[in-house]
């Protein structure tokens, strides 16, 4: 799809960019072959960040309702394989629902149980797994099925997820979706859901630039057809999230809403890793934490313009710094019986 808009040789240079962006966010899948090997967890701190990178103390709130995780604990082997996501598990009574998140993990034919440690230990940390979106390296449907038989051995909290660029490479999104979904996992395309009484929404997103410098429908057919591409992906976020009636809601997207969060990456390839486009819907219906990843050596937070937390949950990004527990989880306070929607 993304090709079919850069035919015209007028945009010969920003096809040359999106190539450049596209290779570099390919460079991840020996990373995440090796991720699952880790075997403590720990929480992302400033203490282990690199210099020129930040994060926030893990016990630090990020807002009033959303806190990191200070308790990453466990790893092991799964003794339930065969089962679908979340098939076993009966949600926790606890005061908090705690919400992992990671993206960008690239399976490709060499990945098989690269990342079984890893989801064991998410398992048992955390009480769902957002994947935002990259699920596969070159959009195969074989190497979708790698990774579902590695999310159902050993996972056994609910998974949502959304499609990234890289799951359209070869045209096989619809195929990856399905053996996503049939494996027990919720693949999000403007659609919503809820588990433990919070609400999710999600969308791929796309590109287009931030602020000022984002691409305008101007000019050629081809440049408005890639910005309505951006817009269209806006509205269908804008559109799910206006449904949800959670006290709690989180956005998922593969593309970055705020150029914070992608900060670090070459600023000739900004445009290309996210627009904010999709920070506008995050404006009208905010949201109490949204996570993405594509940027996969940005900054792992930031913020909209309206005070939402952002977190960039690339893989390579969050190996950087902390190899130890290469995902983030937050925890929101599970919902009351009043504030629960009814249905
Ligand atoms: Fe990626
Ligand atoms: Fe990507």
């Amino acid at each position: 799809m993304f090709s079919s808009y850069f035919e015209s040789s007028a945009m010969g240079e920003l096809l040359r960019l999106q190539k450049a962006c596209h290779g570099y966010a390919s460079c991840c899948s020996r990373e995440a072959a090796s991720a699952g090997r880790r075997r403590r967890a720990v929480v992302v701190s400033s203490s282990s960040a690199p210099a020129g990178l930040t994060c926030p103390s893990p016990k630090r709130p990020l807002n009033s309702s959303v806190l990191e995780a200070d308790h990453l604990k466990g790893s092991g082997d799964s003794a339930n394989a065969g089962l679908r996501i979340g098939e076993s598990i009966m949600a926790a009574s606890r005061e908090v629902v705690r919400i992992a998140a990671i993206a960008d993990l690239h399976y490709g034919k060499l990945s098989q149980g690269a990342l079984l440690p890893l989801f064991a230990r998410i398992t048992e940390s955390a009480d769902v797994l957002v994947i935002s979106g990259d699920m596969t390296d070159y959009g195969l449907a074989d190497e979708a099925r790698l990774l579902a038989k590695d999310l159902t051995t050993a996972l056994r909290i609910p998974v949502i997820g959304v499609l990234g660029n890289h799951d359209y490479e070869a045209g096989q999104h619809q195929e990856i979706r399905h053996i996503l979904t049939d494996a027990g996992a919720v693949i999000l395309d403007g659609e919503t859901f809820e588990t433990h009484g919070v609400g999710f929404a999600g969308v791929k997103g796309f590109a287009g630039g931030f602020g000022r410098g984002a691409l305008g429908p101007w000019g050629e057919d081809i440049v408005k057809r890639f910005v309505h591409e951006a817009v269209d992906e806006a509205l269908k976020l804008e559109t799910a999230l206006a449904r949800l009636r959670n006290e709690h809601r989180i956005a998922l997207l593969h593309y970055a809403p705020i150029r914070g969060t992608v900060e670090g990456e070459p600023l000739e390839i900004f445009p290309y890793l996210g627009c904010s486009r999709l920070e506008e819907p995050l404006t009208r219906y905010p949201v109490t934490a949204v996570f993405h990843g594509h940027a996969h050596h940005g900054q792992p937070t930031g913020r909209t313009t309206g005070d939402v937390p952002v977190y960039n949950v690339s893989l390579p990004l969050l190996r950087e710094l902390t190899p130890d527990a290469p995902y983030r989880i937050i925890e929101v306070p599970a919902p009351t019986s009043a504030t629960v929607p009814q249905h």
